[in-house]
């Protein structure tokens, strides 16, 4: 099993990541919204990079059943239903729904792999299972991080370190690693004891709790308390368990 990685989208580009299985890592906070967002039940997130596509899909869609959610610069956008708070999509505002979701550097990254043959959405919250996933079934894959406007952020490349080292644990093999895997892999070591003081430490988590979103850090830092797996489908973001029940369904209808 060999393991790519991306420190930041920038570093690759569609072409690369195509037919690859990807996971694509933005622990503040993109990934962590996405995977809060589906544990409480809405129905799908539509990743677009930019504002103005949001507002063009939402013009296309049925009104009531969509939201938008996102931010630029941390804060939510003018006219947008939700910001990129994992606290804000509650099961009370979320359930059901599906999410227009436009975020400066997670979103980018997912729409630049939207190739994948496939594509896991992991941060802390879900490390584990994302793991369990790639060393139940061995496969090559790639990270992707989303870094920070073109740079490395510690957060993604610590959490990419721990899923390596959960998929090596969790295996029957130790992955082959790339430099970037090796890089990742001993900075999860070095700060893997102390995630949240490292988030907090963290240019992003800096300024997210500067601008009042400290809440979310711990949030966002917290080990395995959404133990689910998002999936890209087509264009948008799924539960693995959603995507397999249709499956069955579909199959049981045309037997
Ligand atoms: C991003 O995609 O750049 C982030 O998720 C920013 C944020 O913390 O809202």
């Amino acid at each position: 099993m060999h393991v790519d990685l991306f420190f930041t989208p920038h570093q690759t580009d569609e072409l690369a990541l195509r037919e690859k299985t990807v996971v694509v890592i933005d622990v503040l906070r993109a990934s962590t919204t996405i995977i809060t967002a589906l544990s409480n039940g809405a129905r799908e997130i539509i990743p677009v990079a930019t504002v103005e596509s949001a507002v063009k899909i939402s013009g296309n869609l049925f009104g009531g059943v969509i939201l938008l959610g996102g931010e630029r610069n941390g804060k939510m956008v003018d006219g947008f239903d939700l910001g990129n708070s994992p606290l804000e999509y509650t099961a009370e505002r979320v359930k059901g729904k599906a999410v227009i979701f436009s975020t400066t550097n997670g979103s980018l990254a997912i729409v630049k792999a939207r190739y994948a043959r496939e594509l896991f959405v992991c941060g802390f919250v879900n490390v584990g299972t994302v793991a369990e996933a790639l060393w139940r079934t061995p496969r090559d894959f790639t990270i992707v991080c989303a870094g920070s406007d073109g740079m490395l952020s510690m957060e993604d490349s610590v959490c990419a370190g721990m899923l390596i080292s959960r998929v090596g644990a969790g295996g029957t093999a130790e992955p082959e690693l790339s430099d970037g895997g090796l890089v990742a892999r001993t900075l999860h070591r070095t700060f893997g004891r102390g995630i949240l003081k490292m988030i907090r430490s963290s240019d992003h988590g800096r300024h997210l709790a500067e601008i009042g979103f400290g809440e979310d850090l711990k949030y966002c830092a917290a080990l395995d308390t959404l133990p689910v797996l998002p999936l890209l489908e087509g264009d948008v973001i799924k539960l693995r368990s959603e995507v397999e029940k249709k499956v069955t369904v579909d199959n049981s209808q045309e037997s």
